[in-house]
């Protein structure tokens, strides 16, 4: 069955969701309201608030069909197969996942069945209902131990340390092995840095189930209160400040960075040439949208130290931070950091925000939200 045309304008495009009520999902739902297009989120609120999705209507101003929701697992064939039938969906956006790389550890048989066989059946699913555009939320985690800093997408892959990482390695190549299977595939695998910060409107942001095991959520709650002190893992390694360095992004510049890959699958920017990609780029298709796999890293290209992120907080919040230095955390690397010149260049995309914006939206949300969508 040939693939869907994502050559029409955005009124007339209906994207599929998966994990749209959580984080980085709920922000994306966003973007893609406000720029026109249809949105269908399924999610099975395992991590997640439907309240995410009100607030999004609120935000957005779209209080009709334009925004629809299930309350379904993407390894519930029937249950997708049922959202394709009722919603003309053009394009995927595969976000519902699993993603604390700890209990991956301690739970790999509901990591690989969750995230792995799951994309299995959402693929299956779609296929059968003559979609094959899809951007998968992939991961930074990808390069392991990078080779060399900042992180161009031509770094070598490398093992992964965890099942979390596993499956975003192993889905990676489930999704270009599709393309390599069938020329009418169109995906794009974004690979994330370390997204952080909330809509401007401190309506929406990340909301841990327990303690939290990232670094941000933790910091914004000992801003809130809720948390004695920051445990800072290791001021030994080799950066400006001994501590750990990532490249924090904007969760609402991510956002955007899907709708930028959409518009890329379309073929409405970017050259898509083989040589500017050094991924697998195919003949665009007749309508002019694109077939292949796009690769694209989605940071900042800056990299900020676990202590500049401690500082950067404390000044969006207005206090002072307790910290305490603790061992290094088994894993972790010493810096980690993108480049980001493939996805300026292709997608027209660049990161609009810096970490000072990121706490104060960030700092909005906790602090508007003190026990997240709990008591919405
Ligand atoms: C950032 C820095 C820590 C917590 C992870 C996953 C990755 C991706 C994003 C998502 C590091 C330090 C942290 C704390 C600290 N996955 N830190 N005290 O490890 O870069 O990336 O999240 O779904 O796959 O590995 O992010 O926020 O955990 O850590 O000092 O309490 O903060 O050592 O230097 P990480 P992080």
């Amino acid at each position: 069955m040939a693939n869907k045309s994502l050559a029409k304008d955005h009124a007339d495009t209906c994207v599929l969701v998966t994990g749209g009520a959580g984080f980085i999902g709920s922000h994306t739902c966003v973007e893609l309201l406000n720029q026109g297009y249809r949105v269908v989120v399924v999610d099975d609120l395992s991590n997640s608030s439907e309240v995410a999705l009100d607030r999004v209507r609120r935000i957005t101003g779209v209080d009709d069909d334009r925004l629809a929701f299930y309350e379904a697992n993407v390894l519930d064939r029937e249950a997708l197969a049922q959202v394709f039938e009722e919603h003309d969906i053009d394009a995927i956006i595969h976000f519902a996942g699993f993603k604390a790389v700890g209990e991956s550890v301690q739970k790999p048989l509901e990591y690989y069945w969750n995230n792995f066989a799951g994309t299995l059946v959402l693929c299956d699913v779609a296929r059968d209902h003559g979609v094959k555009n899809i951007v998968f939320s992939s991961s930074a985690t990808v390069y392991g131990e990078p080779e060399f800093i900042p992180i161009t997408e031509d770094c070598p892959k490398h093992e992964a340390t965890n099942p979390y990482g596993q499956t975003k390695s192993m889905l990676e190549q489930v999704l270009t092995d599709l393309y390599v299977g069938d020329g009418e595939w169109n995906v794009v695998l974004l690979r994330y840095f370390n997204p952080i910060g909330a809509h401007e409107s401190g309506l929406i942001g990340e909301d841990p189930k327990g303690i939290p095991n990232n670094l941000l959520p933790y910091v914004a709650q000992v801003a809130v209160g809720k948390l004695e002190r920051v445990g800072v893992f290791g001021d030994d390694y080799p950066t400006h400040d001994g501590t750990g360095v990532r490249d924090y992004i904007h969760v609402v510049d991510l956002a955007r960075g899907h709708v930028a890959a959409l518009d890329w699958m379309g073929g409405k920017v970017g050259t898509g040439k083989a040589d500017t990609l050094g991924t697998l780029a195919g003949e665009p298709a007749a309508d002019g949208t694109r077939r292949g796999v796009g690769i694209f890293n989605l940071g900042t290209g800056t990299g900020s130290s676990v202590l500049d992120v401690i500082h950067a907080f404390e000044r969006a919040c207005g206090k002072t931070l307790p910290y305490e230095v603790k061992p290094r955390r088994a894993g972790d690397v010493a810096v980690n950091y993108a480049a980001c010149d493939k996805a300026r260049e292709e997608l027209g995309w660049t990161a609009q925000y810096d970490l000072e914006r990121m706490c104060a939206d960030g700092w909005r949300w906790q602090s508007q939200n003190p026990d997240g969508y709990a008591t919405a």
